[in-house]
Formats: structure tokens, sequence, C-alpha cells
């Protein structure tokens, strides 16, 4: 490429419409696209104005005629021991027979379709049969159980529903259907059918008449569809996907079509280094920013095969990731940290044992990469490791080295640098001026935000200024993440700003948490805060009063409402949200205004200094909490 990075991102900010009308040349356009940026009505912008394009004939289509024969999608079970390979031309007609299963339906261009599945080839073809059709696709993380689920539903109001009876984990089945059933019955807004890909993993599952259909006959009745695309305004939406933030109430990033095209096509060659032809696999969830960008999206934009995995990383053996790279040779990994952090703990042996050659690089995201961990996994594998920080909102690469363009050096602990298409800078909390070499400052982009970044949030434009818009005097983009940036240049992330929490790279907002636990008649209040893990960066501590401290006076009363509160967790959220810890008190560390001193609580439960405590209303509330995390006395 001959050009220096720096050069490069410059002149994707300075001369940014030319840049992007560049990438743009890297998918199909029905219809060519008029001017590259609305920016008239800011913080909104609009990219590739007027042009049409479609996703799934970006990502299937156009590749039949060159490789229709290679290998797009690649799937493995280590749960289930199921296995199997989809050419593209096998792709396109297997989402071209789910397309007419849901047109016949009745889903169309701007319908949603919310997503609930495992991760399963049927998942992908249900995704891209939605970007077929122009309908809005909603995944929701398998791992969220009914209250989540049905929340997302009525803020989504989906005409269907996309389920399993059920996925598999460490050998264990766990039912889908039948949290959905009960998501619907408490969602105001339930959608009119609900399309079931029954794998027999749960014969104790019901149908309900008149609404759950059965997808395998429906597939047989399509199998020679050809569904036309439905051409999209580059502008109009392709997905939603919901993540949280401060409140409780969590939001649907919208992403729009072309602009996600765009970036997502470009990342896989500047960032991931991919050619067409090249094989990638992403250890990641469909459910996840990264599983949509980087199992699904990206890779097919590219013309690449892509690995989807379903099972754990330590399932049968440690060695499983190893076997598959061995077996089906990608290029490039995607994963996180915990999981790295999970196998190191592992015998070494196990990554000895397989060929690994076809590996160059390992990226991982979603949560801060230790030095350690990333030294280790590096040297284990002979490859290079590249940290890449973003998040749910960007769907691609905000901090990433990008070897695509120019090798540069890296340092352990840090995602380098800004990627092309974003204006970053660090501003003071306080003052809202950038910040000198080695100050902390919050990250923030300034408008308008390259292609592929959330465009609103669905439903609720208002909520989009509000949330990540107005934190300073100028109009920026707020991450709500923390940084430092070196004298080279080099940025390093320090955690959030705000209320959310990172449990293995899985976010979480606190508010939903308690809003969880306070649904259990037995509690009065509850505070969660994130606290130190040394495998899961971080882990869900609770702090509890009850309605009747009594009940926890005995350690037997105590352990028995511990478990109460962790299954009303489960039962509302998920098991990814269930508290590690849960730590009864008689009250919280509270100002005098009423607000929760959350630091602080998070402070004394990692054993730190609880910081400024001029506020704090009842100094007893320190106290129980600081004999609350104290660890037991030997007997
Ligand atoms: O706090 C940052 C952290 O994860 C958040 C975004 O999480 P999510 O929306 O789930 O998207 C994950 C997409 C990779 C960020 O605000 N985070 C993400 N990547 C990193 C990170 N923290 C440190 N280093 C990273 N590389």
């Amino acid at each position: 490429m001959g050009d220096s990075y720096q050069a490069f991102h410059r002149r994707s900010i300075e001369d940014r419409e030319a840049f992007w009308a560049e990438q743009a040349r890297r998918i199909d356009w029905h219809k060519p696209f008029g001017p590259v940026l609305d920016y008239r009505r800011p913080p909104f912008a609009k990219w590739f104005v007027g042009g049409e394009t479609n996703l799934c004939h970006n990502a299937l289509d156009r590749h039949l005629a060159e490789r229709g024969e290679q290998p797009a999608l690649i799937y493995l079970s280590t749960e289930t021991g199921q296995q199997g390979s989809y050419t593209y031309r096998q792709l396109h007609a297997e989402v071209n027979r789910c397309a007419a299963v849901m047109q016949g339906l009745g889903v169309k261009k701007g319908d949603r379709v919310l997503v609930y599945m495992p991760m399963i080839a049927e998942a992908v073809f249900a995704i891209l049969a939605c970007a077929r059709l122009g309908a809005i696709h909603s995944v929701v993380f398998g791992g969220f159980a009914s209250h989540s689920l049905a929340a997302r539903i009525d803020d989504a109001r989906p005409k269907l529903m996309v389920t399993s009876d059920a996925g598999m984990r460490g050998g264990k089945v766990i039912p889908y259907k039948h949290l959905v059933d009960e998501a619907i019955r408490l969602s105001a807004t339930p959608p009119e059918k609900v399309l079931i890909c029954n794998r027999g993993l749960d014969p104790g599952m019901s149908w309900v008449a008149g609404r759950d259909l059965d997808y395998a006959p429906l597939r047989e009745a399509h199998l020679n569809a050809q569904v036309p695309v439905a051409w999209l305004e580059s502008s109009e939406p392709s997905y939603i996907l919901y993540t949280s933030g401060t409140t409780g109430k969590p939001k649907g990033v919208q992403r729009d079509t072309g602009g996600h095209a765009v970036a997502l096509a470009a990342s896989m060659e500047y960032i991931f280094c991919c050619d067409p032809g090249d094989t990638m696999f992403c250890t990641s969830d469909i459910g996840w920013a990264v599983g949509h960008s980087y199992i699904i999206y990206g890779p097919l934009l590219r013309g690449m095969t892509t690995v989807m995995y379903e099972g754990l990383p330590i399932q049968p053996d440690p060695g499983i990731w190893w076997r598959i790279v061995e077996q089906h040779r990608p290029k490039v990994m995607f994963s996180s940290p915990t999981a790295v952090r999970v196998l190191k703990k592992q015998d070494p042996a196990y990554l000895k044992q397989y060929d690994v050659g076809s590996l160059r690089y390992l990226f991982l995201a979603g949560e801060p990469l230790d030095e350690p961990t990333a030294r280790w996994i590096s040297q284990e594998l002979g490859v290079e490791v590249i940290d890449n920080y973003w998040q749910t909102e960007t769907g691609w690469p905000i901090l990433a080295a990008t070897p695509g363009i120019e090798k540069l050096p890296r340092k352990f602990g840090s995602p380098s640098f800004p990627v092309y298409g974003y204006d970053m800078r660090l501003l003071h909390e306080q003052t809202g001026e950038p910040v000198g070499a080695n100050e902390r400052g919050v990250v923030t982009i300034v408008p308008p935000l390259p292609p592929g970044c959330m465009t609103t949030v669905w439903g609720d434009d208002e909520r989009f200024v509000q949330t990540y818009f107005s934190g300073f005097r100028q109009q920026v983009y707020s991450t709500f993440d923390w940084a430092t940036r070196d004298a080279d240049g080099y940025y390093f992330i320090l955690g959030r700003t705000d209320d959310v929490i990172n449990v293995a790279g899985h976010r979480l907002g606190t508010r939903e948490i308690e809003e969880a636990i306070s649904t259990h008649p037995a509690v009065a209040e509850a505070a969660v805060v994130g606290t130190r893990d040394p495998v899961k960066g971080q882990a869900v501590t609770a702090f509890v009063v009850l309605k009747d401290a009594t009940q926890t006076q005995t350690e037997a009363g105590a352990a028995a409402m511990e478990k109460a509160v962790m299954a009303t967790v489960d039962e509302q959220l998920g098991a990814i949200a269930r508290p590690a810890q849960v730590h009864f008190i008689t009250l919280l560390p509270k100002t005098r205004s009423g607000k929760v001193l959350r630091r602080s609580l998070q402070a004394l439960a990692e054993r730190r200094d609880p910081g400024d405590l001029t506020t704090l209303d009842d100094p007893t509330a320190l106290e129980q909490v600081r004999a609350a995390v104290a660890p037991p006395r030997k007997k």
C-alpha cells in the first residue's frame, strides 16, 4: 500500500467524503448514491445518500459467479457433534428458502424479526433472510432470559420471532422456546408468529396452535425458492441490537445498510488483512456485535469463509479451538481476553498438539487485554495479537492496529491508534478540554460518526442525542470510557465512566441487575457493582437490603436468600448477569440526596480506599459494607 498510516488516517478525516466514496466501491450498488454524506441535521449522519443496495446481495449473490463452490459457512458444534459446510451457492439457496418462508408469513421490508437462537447455521440463514427481504433483524443473545427478551419484544415490536427448541452449553440442554413462551406472555406487543427450528433437544417443548410454526416442513415446501432482494436506500435500517447503558432500559442500537456494508468490507482488508477466499474463525456469539460483524457480515461481504462454533473453549478438551484451526485453516481468529485467560489456566500441552500454522493474527476485543495474557497467547501461537477497542454502537473497531495499511510497532496493553474514519479526542471530564499526554480523559469522537456506526436509538432520536452527544459543551460522541494516550500516541483504555460493567466481555448495566433483584418480594433495595475478577475481568457483586433483616441472621437463612437472589436474576435477565457474590446489609451508602455511592461500594468490595465520602449521609452504612466484604474469619 505504501501509505503511512498517519497520512491515511488524516485523509479519512480531512477528505472524508472522497475517502469513503472510494471505499464504497467495495460493494455493489443497485442505484448509485448521490452525495456521500448528508450532515444537515447533526449529529445524525446519512452516508451514501440515495444509493440503493442490499446486504444479502453483497454477502452472497455477488460472490456466486466467482466463488459459488467455495465454502461460505462452516458450522460445527461440540455440543451436539453436528457439523456442516455450506458453499456460497448452498448458503444462498438456504437463505432464499428461509426468506420465502418468512415472506409466506407476511414479513415485508421494514418489519422487525426477532431472532433468539443458539449458534446454529439456521440462525445465519434467518439473519441473512431478513437482510434479503429488507426486514430489520433484532438478534437477542441466547443467554438472556424471559424478562430481558420481553423488554426487547416490546421495544422492537417484531412481526415474527425465530427461535429453536433449545441451545446447549457444556452438555446441558438450555430450553429457548420455553423462555420465548414466557417472554411473549410478559410482552405487551407479542409477535403474530413464532418460527421454530426444532433441533429435537427439548422433547418437552410445547407448541401454541396457530402461532408456532415448524421450520423444517416450511423449508421443504420452498426448496427451489428464488426471492428477489429488496433494494434499500443506504440509510434504511438493517438491524437493531440492544445494549446496556446507565438506565435500566436497554437501548436499541440501529444500524444502516450502505454505511454498514462499506465499513465492514473495508475493515476486513485494512484491519483484519483478509483477502477473498481466506477463512476467519470468530469465537463470539451471533447475539453480540462482534458476532454480527465478524462471524456473519464482515467475512461474507469479503467473499471469505466463516467458521461458526457452538461449544465451550475447553470442551471436550482445551485443545478444541486449535483442532478447529488445524482442520479449517483460518488466517485470522477473533476472540475475547477472558476466553484466552480461561485457556491459559489449562495444560499448555493441548496447544502443542495441533498445527496452527495457518493463523496469522489473533484479534481480541470486548474488555481490557492484560499484558501477561497477550504475551502468553502470542508466544504460544506464534502469531500477532491485535487488541482492538470498540462498542456495539460503532459495530467495528475504533482503536486498533491496522496492519493492512502499515505495520507499526505495538505496545502491550494498548489497542494502538484511532482507526481511519474516527476523529478522536480525549477530553477532560469536567472542562471538556483535550487532555495532555498520559492524562486521563474521556474517549470521544467528533461527529459525524463514520459509516457503519449506529445511526440512532431505535424509535428514539432524542435518546440518541441525549445519551451520547450531550455530555460536553461541544457536540461530541461519548464512548463512556476512560483512557490515556502516551507521548507516542498509543491509547490505553482504563474502564467505563458510567455504571456499565463488563463480565467476560459481556456488557451489563448495573441498573438492570438492580431492578431484577428488586423484583424479589423480600428485597427492599439493591446496589450492584463490578468487582475485579482475575479471569472474567469483572464479576457482579450485589449489596441487598431486605425488607426483613432478620431473614439473614442465621447462616442458613443468608444462604437461602443468596440463592433466591441469584435465581431471580437468572430468571429475569439470564445467568450471565447472576451476581457472583451477594452481601446483605441493612443500609446502602447514599449521599444526602439519596444517590447510591456506587464507586465507594466498588472500592470497598475491592478492598480499596472508598475515596471522597463528604457527601455520605450515614457513616454506619459504610461500616456495614466493610464488615460484609471482609474475608471470613477462620474458625
Ligand atoms: O468499555 C469498553 C469495552 O467494552 C465496551 C463495549 O462493549 P460492547 O458494546 O459489548 O462491544 C464490544 C465490541 C468489541 C467498551 O465501551 N471494551 C471493548 N473493547 C475493549 C474494551 N476495553 C478495553 N480494551 C478493549 N479492546
